[in-house]
């Protein structure tokens, strides 16, 4: 499938945030940790959380997905998780909460975005330090019995955290993990587990203990709103030279994002919702570094480089977490006419006036990047493998067209 834009209208109006892609999917894992029924809503309807599902079912749990309401009930029985699982990088987190619940997991290694070589090593040393016996060829196999430790985390990997907190709350004993990710995501995860009855101290900080508990309750939880969709919105308007309301979003959530948004452009929060406006400003964003969180997010780096594309001005950005990403992105951009200096992972852009061009979405990040590229740029653009865009967007050209973009989807 592929999008098609005629660019170059200013985007106007307002547009509402969906519910978190990275949240829900580790939520529907910690699912599995409980015989009680747990219901999520505001979740968004998007290929990797009907994947995810899928996951969760092949486990024995039962579950439903009506509008933005996910419930899941029964019991996890079966510790071997069906191969379609394959299809996401999130599905890795269903061995902690196996584990930790059933005592054993197998699972097919984690697919997910071409961003970089995405190893699993760190998440396999840490649930070995929680006791399981792990190997990893063609698939991931764990058994054994989760006990408590003590675990220092190579890299502060996001899924990694996540994995060793479903594996340690029904764990025998105490478990202290250093290096922990403090992204929203992971705070959103250990909150829930407390609310699900997990005893865990240090939430939202890299130093966490869990102190295992018996077993778990249920509980209803509100997925917050995904701070990357919040940020795309915010890309698009800016590039287009537009104004508008992006509604559930909060500027602490998108952290050192607005901080360097802010460089060049106004956003004001108001109430639960943020207002973009580009002010006719015409300076770049100058050095911007991803990196984990409170640092600047490597998944609004394909967005920022878009948006730096085409104002005028320079930036410099350096991708530190994963090795394909940048260069993805510059290629397509590249064609468009963008002034991209690639040396190795650091990209010099000059803004300039983008012409429309028939491009090809890498990764789902890097295709809407490829959107907000497409909607500033004159004439048409094409973006073509969008099914990337559609693991992570539930409906992104349709919130665009109510902003005033030109963009049709084509099968
Ligand atoms: C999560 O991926 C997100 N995915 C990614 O979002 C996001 O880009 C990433 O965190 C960083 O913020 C989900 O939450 C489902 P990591 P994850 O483990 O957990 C290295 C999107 O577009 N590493 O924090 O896979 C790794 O190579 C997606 O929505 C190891 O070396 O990311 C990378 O350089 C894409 N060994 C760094 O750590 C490991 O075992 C951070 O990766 C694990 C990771």
């Amino acid at each position: 499938m592929q999008y098609v834009i005629e660019g170059g209208n200013k985007l106007f109006g307002t547009v509402e945030v969906c519910g978190s892609k990275n949240s829900v999917l580790p939520l529907l894992a910690a699912s599995v940790l409980t015989d009680c029924d747990v219901t999520f809503t505001n979740c968004p309807q998007i290929t990797d959380v009907f994947n995810m599902i899928e996951a969760v079912r092949s486990t024995g749990k039962k579950v439903t997905f009506l509008g933005d309401v996910i419930t899941v009930s029964g019991t996890a029985s079966e510790f071997s998780v069906t191969k379609k699982a394959s299809l996401l990088r999130a599905s890795v987190l269903l061995a902690g909460s196996l584990f930790g619940r059933l005592g054993k997991a197998e699972l097919p290694l984690p697919g997910g975005c071409n961003i970089g070589a995405r190893p699993i090593d760190v998440h396999v040393d840490g649930l070995r330090s929680l006791g399981a016996n792990v190997t990893c060829d063609d698939s991931l196999k764990l058994d054994g019995k989760a006990k408590g430790g003590e675990h220092f985390l190579r890299v502060a990997s996001v899924g990694a955290t996540e994995n060793l907190l479903l594996a340690s709350v029904l764990a025998d004993g105490e478990t202290h993990l250093h290096n922990c990710a403090v992204e929203p995501e992971v705070v959103a995860l250990e909150n829930f587990l407390t609310k699900l009855g997990a005893k865990i101290d240090g939430i939202g900080t890299s130093d966490v203990t869990v102190t295992g508990v018996r077993s778990l309750g249920g509980a209803m939880w509100k997925v917050g709103s995904d701070r990357i969709v919040a940020a795309t919105y915010v890309c698009a308007v800016l590039a287009t030279g537009g104004n508008a309301t992006v509604k559930n979003c909060r500027l602490d959530e998108l952290g050192a994002f607005s901080d360097v948004i802010l460089r060049s452009a106004e956003l004001r929060q108001v109430g639960g919702d943020v207002v973009v406006n580009s002010l006719g400003k015409t300076k770049g964003f100058g050095y911007v570094e991803t990196g984990p969180h409170p640092m600047f997010p490597t998944d609004c780096q394909s967005l920022l480089l878009s948006l730096a594309s085409v104002t005028c001005g320079d930036t410099v950005i350096c991708e530190k977490v994963f090795e394909n990403r940048l260069k993805n992105n510059a290629d397509e951009l590249t064609k468009m006419g963008a002034k991209i200096r690639l040396q190795g992972n650091v990209a010099h852009v000059s803004g300039t006036k983008l012409f429309g061009e028939t491009t090809t979405a890498n990764d789902l990040r890097g295709g809407a990047g490829l959107v907000i590229a497409g909607l500033a740029a004159g004439g048409k653009t094409v973006v073509k493998n969008v099914e990337h865009v559609m693991r992570g967007y539930p409906d992104l050209h349709e919130k665009l067209s109510q902003l005033g973009a030109k963009i049709i989807l084509v099968n």
